[in-house]
């Protein structure tokens, strides 16, 4: 608990550019949550060198989604967004956890075998140990909730046993996370592939819409996603695209996709596509005007920037020298 609410923590990685999907299935619920919870958002750059990253591009992705969270409608003031960098007690307290961690618990990771497959030149040991740095950015924190997509279930439900294990021999330590499943955020799905998710690493560009997309892309990309040949606007798995289409217009409107069938009775394909694209845009262009007013007050950033992760530091130290303490290392003197 923390100014008498409870804890929520989360991060998102600054690799590649931020799609639709990331706004409509985790930001957008995050500002929904940013009353009810003290909140935590961190900006993950020292997951992101899990994958080699050229280091401006780097640099200058993380300062984006920063931005971004905040042009999402994440208040700066309310909410702690920081980079995981600038709080050194991630990378210390994860070094700690290591030690509570076995090799067959991380060799049962679904995603380090995807990654394994994927970058099989560079198969690295923060690869491998990368769910305990986000065990230790959950618990440095005492998070109560942690909202998360099903990718991320096995990474919490790790660092939901390390906890256990940990408190299991020193006590109560740290506060045992829960995952976030209230209103679960829009799942969705790549325009030119509705089987796999949108995704911000996606190689075609068709495939995803991007949060800085201008509005003719958005109209384009919105007409170009794969449908069917049924010609009915119907919300069932055998039209995964229209489903999709559904889904997308019913997160930017607020509608239900029952609501949504409805609206679209008897209308063509082409039709409900433009609505889509409208309705994207929408939502796409107060959260650009925003980021754009951001992106010229440099001053007011890096004042969250430092401000925050003051903050974040703050907490996270406590939770630090109580686990150093446990483990046995010698206290400092003051
Ligand atoms: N691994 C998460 C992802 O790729 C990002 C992340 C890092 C995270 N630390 C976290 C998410 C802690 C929730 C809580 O999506």
């Amino acid at each position: 608990m923390i100014n008498g609410k409870k804890v929520l923590f989360s991060g998102m990685q600054a690799t590649g550019n931020l799609t639709l999907g990331n706004y409509l299935g985790a930001m957008k619920n995050w500002v929904t949550l940013s009353d009810e919870y003290e909140c935590f958002y961190s900006v993950v750059d020292m997951h992101s060198i899990t994958i080699r990253q050229d280091p401006s591009t780097l640099r200058q992705r993380a300062r984006k989604l920063l931005m971004i969270y905040i042009a999402a409608g994440l208040d700066p003031e309310k909410n702690c967004l920081y980079y995981q960098s600038h709080v050194s007690g991630h990378a210390e307290l994860a070094w700690i956890l290591n030690c509570f961690t076995y090799m067959g618990e991380l060799n049962r990771m679904t995603q380090f075998k995807d990654k394994a497959a994927k970058h099989a030149d560079n198969i690295n040991a923060g690869l491998f140990t990368y769910p305990v740095l986000m065990a230790a950015d959950i618990l440095l924190y005492q998070a109560d909730v942690v909202p998360v997509g099903v990718d991320q279930m096995q990474h919490l439900e790790l660092t939901r046993d390390i906890a256990q294990r940990f408190n299991g021999i020193y006590g109560d330590v740290f506060t045992i996370p829960e995952a976030y499943v209230g209103k679960v955020g829009a799942k969705i799905m790549s325009l030119q592939d509705p089987s796999r998710k949108m995704s911000k690493s996606d190689e075609n560009p068709n495939a995803s819409i991007y949060l800085m997309d201008d509005p003719d892309t958005v109209m384009r990309k919105c007409k170009r996603a794969v449908t069917d040949s049924e010609g009915q606007i119907l919300y069932r798995e055998e039209q995964p695209g229209i489903h999709n289409l559904i889904d997308i217009y019913s997160a930017c409107t607020g509608k239900t996709p029952e609501e949504t069938v409805k609206e679209f009775d008897k209308k063509g394909y082409g039709e409900f596509k433009m609505a889509v694209g409208e309705a994207v845009n929408s939502v796409l262009k107060p959260l650009q005007e925003h980021y754009a007013q951001l992106e010229k007050d440099k001053a007011y950033i890096d004042r969250i920037i430092k401000e925050n992760a003051q903050k974040a530091e703050y907490v996270a130290t406590k939770t630090l020298r109580k686990v150093q303490h446990k483990v046995g290392f010698p206290d400092r003197i003051r």
